[in-house]
């Protein structure tokens, strides 16, 4: 078989002030028969891949939601449709985001978390900084401690070959001047 060349480009929000972490909420109606509702395939590779990364740190594990899931694909909709799969640009809004583009290959749920993941190796955690030239921002929000939830979708753009994949998270990490954990 012929050697696949690939490229893969990422990158996460930075929010500037912990005051947009900050919004209060109104309290979480838990109620007692609540079910824990079904999710897709993708979802579930998305949710256990980052939950994998986040137990080896000690980090509690992301819960999916539907919420962040529908934004995730509208967005990921909108840059297949007008804007041929690239990054999207967008404001911070109340959410935290990581995106991920890689052409010439097959992205699945799982490759593009692990993607992710794998900027952890040029992250240094006592000073807080990442290697020149990495993006560290998208490890980070993927073990992100204050986040609970995520909301994940993937555009596919097949005359381009490429693939975006958009990841939402409630509360946004990247927070700057904190630690992820
Ligand atoms: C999902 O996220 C939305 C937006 O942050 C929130 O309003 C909603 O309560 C969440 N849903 C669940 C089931 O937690
Ligand atoms: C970072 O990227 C710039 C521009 O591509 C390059 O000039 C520089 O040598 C790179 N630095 C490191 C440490 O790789
Ligand atoms: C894909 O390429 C074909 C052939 O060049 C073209 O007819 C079609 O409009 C393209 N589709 C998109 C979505 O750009």
């Amino acid at each position: 078989m012929a050697p696949i060349h690939h490229i893969i480009l990422l990158v996460s929000l930075l929010f500037i002030s912990s005051a947009a972490s900050a919004v209060s909420q109104p309290a979480n109606l838990l109620k007692p028969t609540q079910t824990v509702p079904k999710i897709s395939a993708a979802a579930k590779a998305f949710t256990d891949a980052h939950n994998k990364a986040r137990a080896v740190v000690g980090v509690s594990p992301l819960v999916w939601n539907q919420t962040l899931e529908t934004a995730a694909r509208w967005l990921a909709r909108y840059q297949r449709e007008e804007k041929k799969c690239e990054f999207a640009s967008f404001n911070p809004g109340k959410y935290g985001a990581n995106q991920l583009w890689a052409k010439g290959l097959d992205v699945t749920p799982s490759l593009a978390v692990e993607t992710w993941v794998k900027e952890k190796t040029f992250y240094d955690y006592k000073s807080n900084t990442c290697a020149p030239n990495h993006t560290c921002g998208v490890y980070k929000q993927v073990v992100w401690r204050d986040s609970k939830e995520l909301g994940c979708a993937q555009g596919t753009c097949k005359n381009e070959s490429t693939v975006l994949t958009i990841c939402f998270y409630n509360p946004p990490g990247n927070v700057i001047g904190q630690k992820p954990y």
